[in-house]
Formats: structure tokens, C-alpha cells, sequence
């Protein structure tokens, strides 16, 4: 199998998700599996492909990319509309160990877009939550308008703990999107950075696994916070950001340190990548 061809994927539906991010609905022909935590390479013909991470599970053929424009590539598909077809490899790369975390706490911890490749974790475990321990989310977001998915966070809550915050509220306009009660005025959570939400939660810290995904430095501050409370480096799991190109380990875009982050990764344990030269874990 040529791992580089592309599939075509048609945009079903575009969700706006916060200022200048949006899901992307995609449907495609044959069949299709990925583990949360995977990405694909997504692109289009003229202009150049980025990597995504799957921010839902696959089901019927169907999966979701939410995806921030903050360049080329990614501001041309912000203007692509419902029914436009765009083109995707992949899925590419290791994932999230949710099947090794069976039966154990699991404790997933986000900043900003980083909450895009733990949703579809949460929905797996949503989907079998007989199968984990005690599970929380922490997630932090520059602003109430910035925070991603928050009409799922009621049906969430329903099965696993939320713990959620802000570095700053906008009061005007008010907060229109905190689910059932519609407009609430106001944001009704904390305010202050995710680190902080680490003093709020009580752990079993040799029973706890936990999935990290945002900016390098919130998981380099979450990781010594979660050593500090006697999580083992084995037990901490973080996804990496690198600048990718074929995404299958032959271009060496990503390398770091003689890792591939594109297929050794993106999803890497701690132990992995402390204390790599450039200092960030
Ligand atoms: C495994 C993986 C999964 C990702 N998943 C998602 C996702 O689910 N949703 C999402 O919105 N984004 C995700 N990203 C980030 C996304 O790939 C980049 O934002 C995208 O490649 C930018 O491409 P562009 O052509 O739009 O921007 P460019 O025009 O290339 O650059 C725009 C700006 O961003 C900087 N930049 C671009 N890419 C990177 C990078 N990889 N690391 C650091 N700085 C960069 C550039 O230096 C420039 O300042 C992921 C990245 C990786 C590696
Ligand atoms: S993107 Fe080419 S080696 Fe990783």
C-alpha cells in the first residue's frame, strides 16, 4: 500500500468552534480506522497540507479535524465551505495508550487547540466508561470565546470530572455558550492558569495515567507539577508539535533528537523526551 497517496474526504458540515477555529465534518469512501491521539496530513491541491490531529473517533466512515488558521495552509482551508472536497494521508503517527490505561485513573489535561486530539479520548471513554477508573479533564483556554467544544462539557461532566479555566473572562459580549441554561452572563468556572487547577484535584498517584496536549511550556510546567504530586515519568504521556513534510519518517522535517516525531510520535511518554537538549520536557 502506498502510504503517501491521498484520499479525498468531503466536508459533511463546519462547525465554528472559537474565534478562528473550526470542525470540519469529513466523510470519505472505504474504509478507515485511527487511535485518538493519531493525525492526519491534511492539504489541498496548490496550496500545501499540515498536519491535524483526529479530534473525534472514526464512526461510519466519518471523523472530525478542528483545526486553528494561523497560516498558509491552514487559513486556506478556514475559507473551504460544507460540500468542498479537500485531501488527507494518514492517519499517521502513534497515539494515546487508551487501551493500556484500562481499569486505571486517567487524568487528560489541555490548553487551548490542544483539547482537539483529547476529545476523541474522552468520546472513547464516554463510549466504555466501565472500562477506566476515575477520570478528570483540566482545560485551560486564553478566554471564554476562545475555549473549544463547550456545548459537549454538560454531557461530558455526566461521566468524567471537568475542571475548567481561563487566563482572562471578556465580560462583553457575555458568555452565550455554557450549555442548558443558555446565556449565563458569565463565565461560572476559574480564572488563572491550568497549572493552577493542579492544587484542586486529589489523585492516587501510582493508580494515574495522564494524556497531555498544548503549548510545550504549559506541558513542561503540567509534567513537573504531576512528578511533583509522585506520578511516575512512564505514567505521563504528551503529544509533540514538530514541523512535518511527508509524515511517515522519510523527510526528517520532524526529527528531534533522533526521534521521528511523526511516527516515533506525536504521542510520546515522558521518559521519552526529558531531557532532550533543547530543554523543553
Ligand atoms: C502532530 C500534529 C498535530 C497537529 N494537530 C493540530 C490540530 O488538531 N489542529 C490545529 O489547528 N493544529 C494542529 N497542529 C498544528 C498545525 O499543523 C500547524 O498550525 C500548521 O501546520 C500550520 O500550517 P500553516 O501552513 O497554516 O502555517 P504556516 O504558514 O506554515 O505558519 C504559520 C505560523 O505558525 C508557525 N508554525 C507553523 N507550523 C508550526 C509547527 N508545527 N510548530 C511550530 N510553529 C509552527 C510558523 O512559524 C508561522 O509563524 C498539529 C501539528 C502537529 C505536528
Ligand atoms: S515529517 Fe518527514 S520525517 Fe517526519
Amino acid at each position: 500500500m502506498n502510504q503517501l497517496k491521498p484520499l479525498k474526504a468531503r466536508i459533511k458540515d463546519i462547525k465554528l468552534e472559537a474565534e478562528d477555529v473550526k470542525t470540519y465534518i469529513l466523510s470519505i469512501e472505504g474504509s478507515f480506522a485511527a487511535i485518538p491521539g493519531q493525525f492526519n496530513m491534511v492539504g489541498y491541491p496548490g496550496v500545501g497540507e499540515a498536519p491535524i490531529s483526529f479530534s473525534s473517533i472514526v464512526r461510519n466512515k466519518c471523523f472530525e479535524h478542528t483545526i486553528k488558521a494561523v497560516g498558509r495552509v491552514t487559513g486556506f482551508l478556514n475559507g473551504l465551505k460544507k460540500w468542498d472536497k479537500l485531501l488527507i494521508r494518514g492517519p499517521y503517527g502513534r497515539g494515546w495508550p487508551v487501551n493500556h490505561v484500562k481499569g486505571r485513573d486517567i487524568l487528560l489535561i489541555a490548553g487551548g487547540v490542544g483539547l482537539a486530539p483529547i476529545r476523541p479520548v474522552v468520546q472513547m471513554i464516554l463510549a466504555k466508561r466501565e472500562l477506566f477508573g476515575d477520570v478528570s479533564l483540566i482545560y485551560g483556554a486564553k478566554n471564554e470565546k476562545n475555549a473549544l467544544f463547550m456545548n459537549e462539557f454538560d454531557e461530558w461532566g455526566k461521566g468524567i470530572s471537568l475542571h475548567l479555566t481561563v487566563d482572562e473572562v471578556i465580560q462583553h459580549p457575555p458568555v452565550s455558550r455554557l450549555g442548558k441554561g443558555g446565556n449565563k452572563g458569565g463565565w461560572k468556572h476559574n480564572v488563572g492558569l491550568v497549572t493552577d487547577l493542579l492544587d484542586k484535584i486529589r489523585i492516587k498517584p501510582e493508580n494515574t495515567f495522564a494524556f497531555i496536549c498544548g503549548p510545550e511550556i504549559m506541558m513542561r510546567f503540567i509534567c513537573r507539577g504531576l512528578l511533583m504530586m509522585g506520578i511516575a515519568q512512564s505514567q505521563l504521556y504528551v503529544s509533540l508539535e514538530r514541523r512535518m513534510k511527508c509524515g511517515i519518517a522519510h523527510c526528517g522535517h520532524c526529527q528531534h533528537f533522533g526521534l521521528f516525531v511523526c511516527k516515533d510520535g506525536p504521542v510520546f511518554s515522558y521518559d521519552e523526551v526529558r531531557g532532550l537538549p533543547d530543554g523543553l520536557l
